[in-house]
């Protein structure tokens, strides 16, 4: 009825219409848009299954060990469908236990594109066996591997860190026929028979399966709902391949904290799920979302990281399709009972986390990571996934955006006035309001007329500009890119096979189906300067949208029937589908600049891997110090997850924040990755010179530090790049033993060398800090008060202080000179801030390069290591080796923690004489200032300080 009154309005009317849905009707999340558990039948019927009487056993006779992989059969005793297993140790500290079905009645899809190679097997592995199990020993590691029932065990020094299906829950729902009872397949009009006809008549030529399987399980199919067919609100879902669920359970003893499985708008350690609904990833597009929440957002990364103070472990489900996450706390002696348990030092009662995951559809595919620490940990799962790219300078530097800046003059203003009020920025963003009618790739004539000019004239000043393109292409046949991408067959599927139709910002539209790899090069090739008239080689993307977002689609997304490539279902590859629309725009940036330049795209939906292709952002956030507070964490979460190039809208996208709000949201954002202001077009202008004098005066404080620390940034990008792992870190990460850091996520570290407590509190006038690690040197950046480790400190902060400590130990490199943005600061000088520890020594790194080519690739960088020891700095190549020559030369030393005042210092170097050099000495602060080294940055050289 609902749905035959919205058809029956006009085009212009039902757009409306869902755009009112959308952003006007609901304050605050609407809950009933999206399921929980118990809307969604896999859920519930994963949830359902009793713990302790895993029916999944292997098959004796099947089982075969090649080097560092055992292969085997696992059988399901309650309906006898075989599943082909095998588990691998893999070099570095994993391995991987994948789980399939042994005769398939249709494929399962599998997860491409994610690992960046085939993962390397371990050598020297020996393997035992007995009549229960088989044991594999590699390194100080054992895998254990019982037979009835399936299970799985690693152990690390002799200690039990994961165990798998130890609960008993594993679950595959092998493909069938539909059982049909007698009774009911002669009935006419019955509930399910257009589905039953359905099924049956494309089941006809599928290869024979067991029929007692489909009989057995049939039997239990009456008693379930939603197997074959489910409906949630007005949409129904066609399931025409049936149940498809996998679930796996993974226990965690020791641990009393896990992390990770982003994105939800949730605490850093993940909370107990007993009483509530799991974690849920699935990619959705949630209209002012909550916090303290496992609801599905916009991204997934199906990663977790359980750690303690003895052991981190990491997990990794290759799974694209919706997926579900419970956690418990509980007491290993209560559930660990293997014939293991004797390994248990004493069997003592200890604390274990139990997490149960389970997906729609898919296999199987779980890497396990072993540490020992949470840096090992992110650089085993960098190993399988990939690091970071390198992002060019400009994309860490500042981005101002709102939704939207209006016309040309709206732009040619805003830029102007950042050089009036003399506040950096690298680029300007145009929002949807900028194309012809929402068709991506073009312009409104109107109000941008003449867009290469305008690109031109920020290009003049070193900027750069972002427009949107999103995913779903208005249906239009006098729009170019509708005409190809219906005429060449572009378009995901609905499943009657014809074009799949929704509704989102241009009204009718369709998506392009990115799961196919040649629409994903000829989307690519849309942003050659001759496919996109009006851009320019200083024209960079954002993808918002790409969950996909669909206004009147389940949950605001895709039908899960819908089909791909492949034809793989919607359901299959829903996860995936934003990564690969990411993918495509940076590998079309790429290729634009003939293969020479980095990209820089923005995406609103992710996946594990999506690090290798641009930023991310935490969606439509709210101007609240709620949302605030939660940006740390999410981040954080994202950054534990592998993608540390992640940011929140400053200011918070929905309604207006008050002066103080928005100056404490960039004080916190200037120290985050991805640092952009953003706001919705029904919020009032909110540009930094529009508060108060004062204000903007702290704001513009806040930007300038972020520009003056753009070569530490810059420099923690090129490590993450190399590695892996984090850039802004949870204080557990690099105090991995010191338990009272394990749930704390309101401050952070950048590296390991600067950390960050954010005022995200309204009015605060102090707030209280913890400084890790023993006898670790903290000092204030801003003062030079130093305080010893660990201890809690508690500080007055009026509106310009936002507390930041640099560690004792460490070399911190800025420029000083703040310019208009990023790269007119290229050939500037650096200063560098040296803070000893406790032993009068430090150290530090420095990645420079020419910020936006691949050049580096080809060795144009210089890695440089500064040591400072035995009263001398010293300047020397860093791990790595490159050529990059620079201009830029070395015109501070600051040294914090300096006990006495030096008599000489001198400087020599490859390239200069030996010197004096000038300096001034605070006893007070224990700081030296070393004028003019006037060294060239990237030389040799050494500095001498004498007593
Ligand atoms: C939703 C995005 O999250 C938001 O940032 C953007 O402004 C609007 N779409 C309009 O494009």
């Amino acid at each position: 009825m609902q749905s035959l009154f919205f058809l029956c309005l006009n085009s212009k009317l039902r757009l409306l219409l869902v755009t009112a849905i959308v952003i006007i009707a609901v304050n605050g999340v609407d809950r009933s848009n999206f399921k929980t558990c118990n809307d969604s039948s896999f859920c519930k019927r994963n949830r359902e299954i009793s713990p302790n009487q895993s029916p999944y056993n292997v098959v004796d006779d099947s089982i075969s060990i090649q080097g560092s992989k055992i292969s085997f059969d696992i059988k399901n005793q309650a309906n006898d469908a075989l599943l082909a297993a095998t588990v691998a140790v893999l070099r570095n500290g994993k391995a991987r236990l994948r789980i399939k079905e042994k005769n398939p009645m249709y494929p399962r899809y599998e997860v491409e594109d994610i690992l960046i190679k085939e993962p390397d097997e371990e050598t020297g592995v020996l393997a035992n066996r007995d009549d229960q199990g088989i044991q594999l020993n590699f390194r100080d590691k054992q895998l254990i591997l019982t037979l009835k029932p399936f299970r799985i065990d690693f152990l690390v020094n002799n200690t039990l860190v994961i165990s798998v299906n130890s609960r008993g829950l594993m679950n595959f729902e092998n493909y069938r026929k539909k059982h049909k009872p007698a009774d009911e397949s002669t009935k006419e009009g019955s509930e399910n028979s257009e589905a039953v006809n359905q099924v049956s008549s494309e089941t006809e030529d599928v290869p024979a399966v067991d029929e007692n399987l489909a009989d057995k399980v049939g039997q239990r199919d009456e008693e379930l709902k939603g197997l074959w067919e489910e409906t949630f609100k007005s949409h129904s879902d066609s399931k025409p391949k049936g149940p498809s669920s996998v679930g796996l359970d993974f226990s965690f003893p020791g641990v009393e904290h896990v992390y990770g499985i982003p994105e939800h708008a949730d605490s850093l350690a993940l909370k107990s799920t007993s009483g509530g609904d799991p974690y849920r990833l699935y990619n959705l597009d949630v209209f002012e979302y909550e916090i303290d929440n496992p609801m599905a957002l916009y991204g997934s990364i199906p990663f977790m990281l359980a750690h303690c103070a003895k052991s981190t472990v990491g997990l990794f489900w290759m799974n694209a399709a919706e997926t579900w996450i419970d956690i418990d706390s509980n007491k290993a002696k209560d559930s660990i009972l293997s014939r293991f348990a004797s390994m248990l030092k004493g069997n003592e009662e200890m604390p274990q986390i139990d997490t149960h995951w389970f997906s729609e559809s898919g296999i199987i595919d779980v890497f396990f990571m072993f540490g020992p620490r949470p840096n090992d940990v992110f650089e085993q799962y960098a190993s399988l996934t990939g690091p970071t790219y390198l992002p060019p300078l400009f994309a860490i530097a500042y981005h101002q955006s709102r939704w939207n800046y209006n016309d040309e003059e709206d732009v040619r203003s805003v830029d102007s006035k950042f050089d009036e009020h003399d506040i950096p920025y690298d680029v300007l963003w145009l929002d949807i309001e900028h194309t012809d009618g929402k068709k991506y790739f073009t312009w409104d004539s109107t109000k941008f007329p003449n867009p290469e000019d305008m690109q031109k004239s920020l290009a003049a000043k070193g900027r750069k500009m972002v427009t949107i393109v999103d995913p779903h292409i208005k249906r239009d046949s006098g729009y170019g890119i509708d005409q190809d991408a219906s005429n060449q067959g572009r378009y995901v599927k609905n499943k009657d096979d014809n074009v799949y139709e929704g509704w989102c910002w241009p009204g009718s539209s369709s998506w392009i189906d990115f799961i196919n790899p040649e629409h994903r090069d000829w989307w690519a090739s849309r942003f050659n300067l001759d496919n996109y008239p009006g851009s320019t080689n200083s024209l960079f993307i954002w993808n918002d949208m790409n969950e996909p977002s669909v206004f009147n689609g389940p949950e605001i997304t895709m039908h899960k029937d819908a089909k791909h490539f492949g034809g793989w279902e919607h359901r299959d590859v829903h996860n995936i589908f934003g990564l690969y629309a990411h993918k495509a725009t940076a590998d079309g940036l790429i290729a634009r600049s003939g293969f020479k330049e980095r990209p820089f795209v923005l995406s609103r939906a992710f996946f594990a891997g999506s690090q290798r292709f641009g930023a991310i952002w935490t969606g439509d956030n709210t101007a609240s110090w709620e949302h605030l507070k939660i940006s740390l964490p999410m981040i954080m979460s994202i950054s534990i997850a592998g993608l540390p190039f992640a940011g929140a809208d400053v200011g918070g996208f929905f309604k207006n924040p008050d002066e103080e709000l928005l100056v404490r949201w960039y004080q916190t954002a200037s120290y985050q990755p991805f640092f952009r202001a953003h706001a919705h077009i029904d919020t009032r202008r909110r540009e930094p010179w529009l508060l108060a004098e004062a204000n903007m005066n702290i704001v513009r404080d806040a930007i300038r530090t972020r520009y003056a620390l753009l070569p530490f940034w810059y420099t923690l990008f090129y490590q993450a790049s190399v590695k892996g792992g984090t850039i802004i870190r949870p204080l557990f990460t690099e105090y991995p033993e010191d338990v009272s850091t394990f749930a704390m996520s309101d401050e952070y570290l950048i590296g390991s060398d600067l950390l960050v407590k954010p005022i995200t509190d309204a009015s605060a006038s102090s707030t209280s800090i913890y400084l890790p690690g023993n006898n670790e040197l903290w000092y204030d950046i801003e003062n030079y008060k130093w305080f010893t480790g660990p201890r809690s400190i508690s500080m007055s902060v009026s509106l310009n202080k936002i507390p930041v400590f640099q560690r004792g130990g460490s070399i911190v490199p800025r420029k000083e000179r703040i310019r208009r943005c990023s790269s007119l600061m290229y050939d500037d000088p650096y200063t560098l801030t040296v803070a000893l520890n406790r032993k009068a020594q430090a150290l530090g790194q420095l990645y420079i390069d020419d910020g936006h080519s691949f050049d580096y690739s080809k060795g144009e960088f210089s890695l440089r290591k500064f040591t400072y020891e035995d009263n001398v700095l010293s300047s020397r190549p860093g791990s790595a080796y490159g050529n990059y020559k620079t201009n830029s030369w070395l015109e501070k030393i600051v040294v914090l923690g300096m006990k006495n005042k030096p008599s000489k210092i001198s400087v020599s170097g490859k390239n200069s004489t030996p010197r004096k050099l000038k300096f001034k000495y605070d006893r007070e602060n224990r700081r030296l200032t070393v004028k003019k080294p006037e060294v060239n940055i990237v030389d040799d050289w050494e500095i001498n300080f004498k007593f």
